[in-house]
């Protein structure tokens, strides 16, 4: 019986980290789940896996959450600290870190001082904070559940790092693919988040089809696998069927395959290094007549080249486009601004930011804070 503790379980990756959960009766046992503000789902979840503890970022849901598992042995608590003192507490084996943005950051941090393995979905803990991340992440530590990065890792097991070439991380284009410039200037927040391949949370369907998801796991690609930039390559594989691919020093490549089910990485994370059973669909070979890879046309996806040039020149830079990035698109969720204001705004924050060569966690607090404020303060001038 692995322990685990889940912060973000009622996202979409936290969901499905439960569902994986529930299918291997007998290997898993949950010891505590943390959301924000979905408060209804947190209890239900908690009272289903029998949760030791549930936490609830926003305090003002303290009370309902209390209620709701009042008949049960769930210890319940509320506040970002409590979610913080839950990354860093000592009991379960793995932290599963599926919390959306730079809110991931701190906790990733504090699971990995506290020795914690940590399965990690957040993407943003690298991209605003890898070299504090990744010095604590020897042996292992950090098991990416990201597909691209998962297959990555899959591919690069019992491999030397010197063996490797490059990388191409594979993108499914999201659901404006093949779109020209203008048409994409009145996209809707219901178009952008309706995603071909992946069922996902808000943020990251909307960053998929900016393509500012590929340009965050570039630089989070950057930091697990420590390649320069100019080792990692996008490729469109339309399909979402090859999930990315390394390529060796002797010509051989190595890609990882499957249907696109996050549910495959995430029980690979939790049952890593080995592997078990998974109902998931398999590869209809029969009917698959074609694997497409395309380049990205960089005219249409902005984000993309402004995220390989905040990983190049990174310190700060990375954090301050997260943030940009973060404000802009919910922004663009709530009808504030267009579609493709997110690349203008994130381009006009990375201008203004003057970088910190190595910022501690309390400098990218102040970093994150200065992008979301510029990003406002742009979208209110045009607006
Ligand atoms: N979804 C995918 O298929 C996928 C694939 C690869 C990587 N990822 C990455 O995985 C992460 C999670 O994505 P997702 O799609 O699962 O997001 P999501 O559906 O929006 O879920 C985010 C989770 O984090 C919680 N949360 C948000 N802000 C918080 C805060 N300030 N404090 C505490 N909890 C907070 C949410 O709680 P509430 O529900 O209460 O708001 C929810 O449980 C992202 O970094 C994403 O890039 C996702």
């Amino acid at each position: 019986m692995k322990l685990l503790t889940v912060l973000g379980s009622t996202g979409s990756i936290g969901r499905q980290t439960l569902e994986v959960v529930a299918g291997n009766p007998g290997l898993f046992s949950i010891y505590a789940l943390a959301a924000n503000s979905r408060v209804k789902l947190l209890a239900e979840q908690a009272r289903r896996f029998k949760a030791k503890k549930a936490v609830i970022a926003d305090k003002r849901y303290y009370g309902e959450l209390k209620n709701r598992l009042a008949d049960t042995n769930t210890k319940v608590a509320a506040g970002r600290t409590a979610l913080c003192e839950l990354a860093a507490d000592m009991q379960p084996q793995l932290v599963v870190n599926a919390l959306v943005g730079f809110a991931g950051l701190e906790p990733t941090l504090l699971a990995l001082q506290a020795g914690k393995k940590v399965a990690l979905a957040n993407k943003e803990s690298l991209v605003a904070g890898g070299h504090l991340v990744m010095p604590l992440a020897m042996e292992n530590k950090i098991i990416p559940i990201d597909s691209e990065h998962s297959a990555i890792f899959q591919c690069l097991q019992g491999e030397r790092a010197e063996s490797v070439e490059s990388i191409v991380l594979t993108a499914s284009g999201g659901p404006f693919w093949g779109r020209t410039v203008p048409e994409l200037e009145n996209a809707t927040p219901e178009e952008a988040i309706r995603h071909p391949n992946w069922r996902m949370g808000k943020k990251i369907s909307v960053d998929s089809a900016t393509m500012m998801n590929k340009g965050l796991e570039v630089i989070e690609a950057h930091w697990l696998f420590k390649l320069d930039y100019d080792k990692i390559k996008v490729l469109v594989q339309r399909e979402s069927i090859v999930h990315s691919l390394v390529t060796f020093i002797d010509g051989a490549v190595l890609a990882q395959l499957g249907m696109p089910d996050m549910r495959v990485p995430i029980q690979y994370a939790l049952t890593y290094p080995q592997r078990m059973t998974s109902s998931a669909a398999r590869i209809p070979w029969s009917k698959l007549d074609k694997l497409s890879f395309t380049p990205v046309r960089e005219d249409s996806f902005a984000c993309l080249a402004l995220a390989y040039r905040a990983g190049r020149t990174g310190g700060s830079m990375p954090a301050v486009m997260n943030a940009a990035n973060e404000e802009a698109v919910g922004m663009f969720l709530s009808g504030k601004i267009k579609f493709l204001d997110i690349p203008r705004i994130i381009e006009f924050v990375m201008n203004k930011h003057k970088v910190i060569a190595v910022p501690d966690y309390s400098c990218l607090v102040e970093v994150d804070r200065e992008g979301r404020l510029l990003a406002r303060e742009y979208a209110k001038k045009k607006g």
